[in-house]
């Protein structure tokens, strides 16, 4: 149990005692410090609900609140109540934490189902910047929630039956490089789309193309091999990319693998009427995607954000986006019993997610579907990023130089690290930087993509949260032998100390935050937090030099500040070095 769930529970159990019935009563961590540790405004909801003086409540309820040795409640302001925790209660939490595997995090999941949708870029076009942020964002939730308990599905729905396929197809027959594909299998099948793209005004192109994709499309025997291995080499090429990120799928279930499901499943929308013909094209109505009054994502919204419907199948018979997304849902829930499908998907796919789930409801399809939307990544002009030739910038670009200037960094830094360490620190530093970036961004706002700012060792990035593990793993690497954490026991004097434990305390809160809205900057503003807290205590508190049992007690606390950071690092997706 956490601070927050004991907290609630003997302030409801106190409600009830005065009020004669039980009522909600959430407890939150305090903003600020100085009015306690956590605070109350249930006895204001109450008596506003009752018509009644919220500070006398609050001092009937303070008055019957059980808080056995946790600490003390007083009242505050309008009728808030403010718990202060007291330091014993603190050191007890954070010894309990050192024995606990789970570092106090409660287990949340309940057995629930979720499948995370997440990364899915387009068969033999560029994985782009938008594709970074889906994967970054996407691996960090399914780390968190797989640690919270539930039972996640990832599933990488990547773009293997898209239109390009014509150009491409016509590309491999009449410009394909063999031994380029085997050295870049992606690079090579982008250059053939993209020479295929730049001739496609000439005569007679266009047409090539589209004959070539209705080909594949009946099942043409050469041009599904020739499908076949693109989808073959742009897997293997992914899958190195997903290997340096240490970003893991369960399942790849692209597009193509729901194709024979399509056309069945538009006919069942038609026989139960949840679509009609409109023009020659199947579509499904509905009022639920007109842009409400109320829209949190007004800013983004797109041009054309109108009540459209969402089309499942074409005048000339072709089946979209929308149907395949429809498929793939009715897969999830029924195959694999998802009892939620979170999308990581960016902003300007908003519309087309409200037409699937809603849909999908009208279908009889349960669940929770979630768009889990995010912004764009701009340059440092604040334009969206792109290279020099006016490209989209490339994710393996991207980490190529973050690695590169990582490695720049530490040679500077740590001369003497033997050059296979450098290298692979480098790596750890410089994708990590990358990857906290991203994750530290509310992930609805666009955000500028400043190298120096990433990769600073001081300021709020993963290199300084990187380092202060590595302090803390150095003052162990001083002593004798091994120091065995569990069992000793704590003792909280200074104000650092106290204030490090009750950070440590919350991991057990924070995490489980992250989820109500899916936002991974909780948990990096917390470990940004927590290591400010730690360079703190072990400025105003010296470790190695302290007399037992003090010393014991704050090799204690360091050992615990170290195992928090590194699992925190760790459900970002990112890694900490031993040394750096
Ligand atoms: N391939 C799509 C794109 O790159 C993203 C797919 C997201 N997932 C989904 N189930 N629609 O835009």
């Amino acid at each position: 149990m956490t601070l927050i769930q004991d907290l609630e529970s003997r302030l409801s159990a106190a409600f009830q005692q005065v009020l004669g019935e039980s009522v909600d009563a959430p407890v939150v961590a305090a903003a600020d410090l100085r009015f306690g540790d956590y605070q109350s405004n249930a006895a204001m909801a109450q008596a506003k609900q009752r018509k009644t003086n919220p500070r006398a409540l609050a001092q009937q309820v303070i008055d019957a609140i059980d808080l056995g040795d946790l600490g003390t409640a007083d009242i505050a302001g309008p009728g808030f109540i403010n718990f202060k925790i007291s330091p014993a209660t603190f050191a007890a939490r954070a010894q309990a934490q050192l024995a606990d595997t789970r570092l106090g995090v409660p287990d949340i999941g309940a057995g629930k189902t979720v499948v995370v949708d997440f990364s899915a870029p387009n068969v033999a076009k560029p994985m782009h910047v938008g594709h970074i942020r889906s994967t970054i964002i996407g691996d960090s939730l399914a780390r968190i929630s797989r640690f919270l308990g539930f039972k996640v599905i990832t599933d990488n729905h990547i773009g293997d039956w898209g239109t390009q396929f014509g150009m491409i197809l016509h590309g491999w027959k009449t410009l394909l490089n063999e031994d380029a594909l085997a050295a870049d299998p992606i690079a090579e099948l982008l250059r053939v789309y993209r020479e295929v793209n730049a001739t496609k005004e000439q005569p007679g192109v266009l047409d090539t193309c589209k004959a070539e994709l209705v080909k594949l499309q009946a099942g043409d025997a050469e041009n599904l091999a020739i499908w076949q291995r693109c989808i073959d080499v742009s897997k293997a090429g992914l899958q190195k990319i997903y290997d340096r990120l240490d970003v893991h799928f369960d399942h790849w279930l692209g597009e193509s693998y729901f194709n024979d499901r399509l056309p069945s499943l538009v006919e069942e929308f038609l026989e139960k009427g949840l679509a009609r013909v409109s023009e020659g094209a199947v579509c499904i109505f509905s009022d639920e995607t007109k842009a409400p009054e109320q829209d949190p994502f007004k800013i983004h919204r797109e041009e054309g954000w109108t009540d459209n419907p969402s089309i499942i199948r074409k005048g000339d018979g072709g089946f979209l986006y929308a149907t395949t997304d429809l498929a793939t849902l009715e897969y999830r829930v029924d195959e694999w019993k998802a009892d939620e499908i979170w999308y990581v998907v960016g902003v300007p796919q908003q519309l087309h997610f409200r037409q699937i789930f809603d849909a999908a409801h009208r279908w009889g399809k349960k669940g929770e579907f979630r768009h889990i939307a995010f912004g764009s990544i701009l340059g440092e002009d604040r334009k969206l990023m792109r290279t020099r030739s006016g490209e989209n910038v490339g994710l393996i670009e991207v980490l190529g130089e973050a690695v590169e200037r990582a490695a720049a960094a530490i040679a500077e830094k740590n001369p003497d690290l033997p050059a296979d360490e450098a290298k692979e620190v480098a790596e750890i530093v410089g994708i990590g930087a990358v990857k906290f970036a991203e994750l530290s961004q509310n992930r609805l706002t666009d955000y500028v993509f400043a190298w120096d700012r990433m990769l600073a060792l001081q300021g709020d990035t993963a290199p300084y949260l990187q380092y202060s593990h590595v302090r803390i793993r150095s003052i162990f690497r001083k002593l004798d032998g091994p120091f065995e954490a569990t069992g000793v026991e704590l003792h909280l004097a200074e104000d650092a100390e106290v204030h490090l434990s009750r950070l440590l305390a919350r991991f057990g809160e924070v995490l489980p935050q992250v989820l109500d809205d899916h936002r991974p900057n909780l948990l990096t503003n917390y470990l940004l937090e927590l290591a400010r807290a730690f360079h703190s205590f072990f400025e105003a508190c010296p470790v190695l030099k302290a007399d037992e049992p003090v010393r014991s007690s704050r090799l204690a606390l360091c050992e615990l500040t170290s195992r928090v950071l590194s699992t925190g690092l760790g459900l970002l997706g990112i890694r900490c070095p031993e040394r750096m």
